[in-house]
């Protein structure tokens, strides 16, 4: 059972914002009565610009939080960004690129907000299938993989403070970053998905929303797959529906 309202009186930071499911979070956060700073490095609409990449970004911002607000009770690193080379031909400069937002971004962010957290704050860390498995784009499996690291790290350094970090992984969700992809990437998936089809940024906001609110009191340095079951099973889906028979 959900309470209605359950984050009212919340100060929730939200990057990459914009679009996607950062989008779709801002707006079920802010449902839930939290107030939303929704932030992004292309903002739009009411988004606030912040390149998660930049040091000056983060401590402008921090700064009117903490003159606006005082404190900050939520911070969910959503902004992410894909690179698909694969680990014969991706370019040093292209793996750097990709961490700075995807890893680098995520640590800036605790950095700077985490000072002004009460007891109770919650950061929300979003991960990817591709953190819990080998998936071909090297640079982004590989930051998001570092991101776990990072996430456990700090809900281990925090949690004396009250502070909890827990970390997503979405499966395949429809949003401009899966539509940039090849038809075959998102039949592959949907192949290796128990559920057989995609998900989408309506089936990530809630579980974000939970991991804020006070419900998920005693939860931290969790991580959670948002995926359909395809990380559920180590390539033996295959295998099942190779050997299923019309009776079974
Ligand atoms: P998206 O591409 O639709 O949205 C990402 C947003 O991040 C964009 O609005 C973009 O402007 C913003 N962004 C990119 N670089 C930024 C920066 N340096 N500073 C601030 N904002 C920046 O992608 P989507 O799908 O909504 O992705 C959200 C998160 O979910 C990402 O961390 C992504 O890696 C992760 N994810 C997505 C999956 C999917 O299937 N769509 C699956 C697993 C994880």
């Amino acid at each position: 059972m959900s309470t209605p309202g359950r984050l009212s009186g919340k100060v929730v930071v939200v990057t990459g914002a914009a679009r996607g499911q950062g989008a779709a979070e801002a707006e079920a956060l802010a449902r839930q009565g939290a107030r939303v700073i929704a932030t992004d490095a292309t903002p739009e609409g009411d988004c606030r610009r912040l390149d998660v990449t930049s040091e000056q970004d983060w401590a402008e911002l921090a700064a009117e939080l903490r003159d606006s607000y005082g404190q900050v009770h939520g911070l969910v690193n959503n902004a992410g960004v894909t690179w698909r080379a694969r680990v014969g031909d991706v370019r040093p400069e292209d793996f750097a690129r990709v961490h700075a937002v995807n890893v680098t971004g995520p640590l800036l962010g605790i950095q700077h907000l985490a000072p002004l957290m009460p007891p109770g704050a919650s950061i929300v860390n979003v991960g990817s299938s591709a953190a819990l498995t080998g998936h071909y784009p090297v640079a982004y499996t590989a930051s998001k993989w570092a991101l776990r690291g990072l996430s456990k790290s700090a809900a281990t350094e925090l949690g004396p403070r009250g502070i909890r970090v827990n970390t997503i992984h979405p499966g395949f969700i429809e949003t401009d970053m899966t539509a940039s992809a090849a038809p075959a990437f998102r039949e592959a998936n949907v192949r290796e998905t128990p559920l057989g089809r995609t998900g989408t940024v309506r089936e990530v906001a809630p579980l974000v929303v939970f991991l804020l609110s006070d419900e998920a009191s005693f939860i931290t340095g969790a991580e959670i797959p948002v995926d359909g079951g395809f990380t559920a099973h180590g390539g033996a889906k295959s295998i099942s529906d190779a050997l299923r028979t019309e009776a079974t």
